[in-house]
């Protein structure tokens, strides 16, 4: 018997993404055998789609860390992980220009409605060129309102500054570097929603974010405006956001984050033609997931081995 410590991790994943773990811990994977050998567990390796709960940690009475492998820990109650002295480690960084381009392709194709456009195409409706048809929004000189400048807001403002767009923000704090650089101007959550021709929200969820874009919200917002959503989708409320496309109050939606996730394939919003949806994909290229992986593995580590975190979401822990 090792006297390596064990830790699950909760999903399977690519092996080299977990090399660093080889000879480090005693290693079980997948949803299986964190069903069968959670009580004996010292580490998690977990993905946004495990609930990390009172539940989860009253059976996991010898763990020591957690590890989440994304950025957004909203699936952990962190609370509840301090309360046992755990940490709790997450991703940033590593995510952001992934997370970021998905954001402008989300911008991009709604604004240019290239999903309805496409399916003309390939579906045999494409009979000529007119001048008229297909007539979408410009990005040069439109307002973009950034709702969260952290990491990948501020990715999304850069990137967005390149396509001629002014750019206004909803911030708790100032950000200079995006005032000097970028011209941002921080305005409050209302008067951002009331002027931007594009809303893109970079929150984490949280009690205090949480439908933060509701029916009042959307209501401020312009009758042309487009709303993006690569956050999460808990931040909006899905049936305000079903009214407000259906009824006009706004003209179109991309969403990346959806609540609940998966979004039932019967759910009025896939009717929508001005509603895009992909299924959560901010952070999936090769390069970024391998470095969250990497990353995962780095705070699960260093938690088992007693060590600070290089990223933890509860560092408190820490001084007690
Ligand atoms: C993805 O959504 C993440 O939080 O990393």
């Amino acid at each position: 018997m090792s006297n390596l410590p064990l830790a699950i991790v909760s999903h399977a994943l690519p092996n080299d993404w977990l090399a660093m773990l080889k000879d480090r811990c005693q290693l079980l994977i997948g949803p299986a055998e964190l069903e069968a050998h959670l009580s004996e567990a010292e580490g998690l390796f977990t993905l946004l789609t495990l609930r990390v709960d009172e539940v989860l940690l009253s059976r996991a009475q010898r763990l020591r860390v957690v590890s989440n492998m994304a950025v957004g820990v909203d699936n952990v109650d962190v609370a509840a992980c301090t309360r046992r002295g755990i940490p709790v480690g997450n991703t940033p960084g590593v995510l952001t220009e992934a997370t970021a381009d998905l954001t402008m392709a989300l911008l991009l194709s709604a604004a240019r409605r290239l999903p309805e456009a496409s399916a003309d195409a390939r579906e045999g409706r494409w009979a000529t060129w007119t001048p008229t048809a297909w007539l979408g929004a410009d990005l040069n000189g439109a307002t973009l309102g950034i709702v969260g400048l952290g990491r990948i807001g501020l990715a999304v403002a850069t990137r967005a500054k390149a396509f001629g767009m002014q750019i206004v923000y909803a911030n708790r704090n100032a950000n200079q570097e995006a005032e000097q650089t970028l011209r941002a101007s921080r305005l409050s959550l209302d008067d951002l929603l009331r002027q931007s021709d594009f809303v893109s929200l970079h929150l984490p969820l949280s009690s205090e974010t949480r439908r933060l874009i509701d029916e009042r919200a959307l209501r401020l917002m312009k009758p042309t405006a487009i709303l993006v959503n690569a956050a999460r989708g808990g931040v909006v409320n899905m049936t305000a956001l079903h009214r407000a496309l259906s009824e006009g109050w706004i003209a179109g939606a991309a969403l990346d984050v959806t609540d609940p996730e998966p979004l039932p394939a019967d759910h009025p919003l896939y009717r929508l033609p001005n509603c895009l949806i992909t299924p959560h994909i901010g952070s999936a290229t090769r390069g970024a997931r391998k470095r969250m992986a990497e990353l995962a593995c780095e705070n699960l580590l260093a938690g088992l081995e007693g060590k600070p975190m290089p990223h933890c979401v509860n560092r408190e822990v820490y001084n007690r």
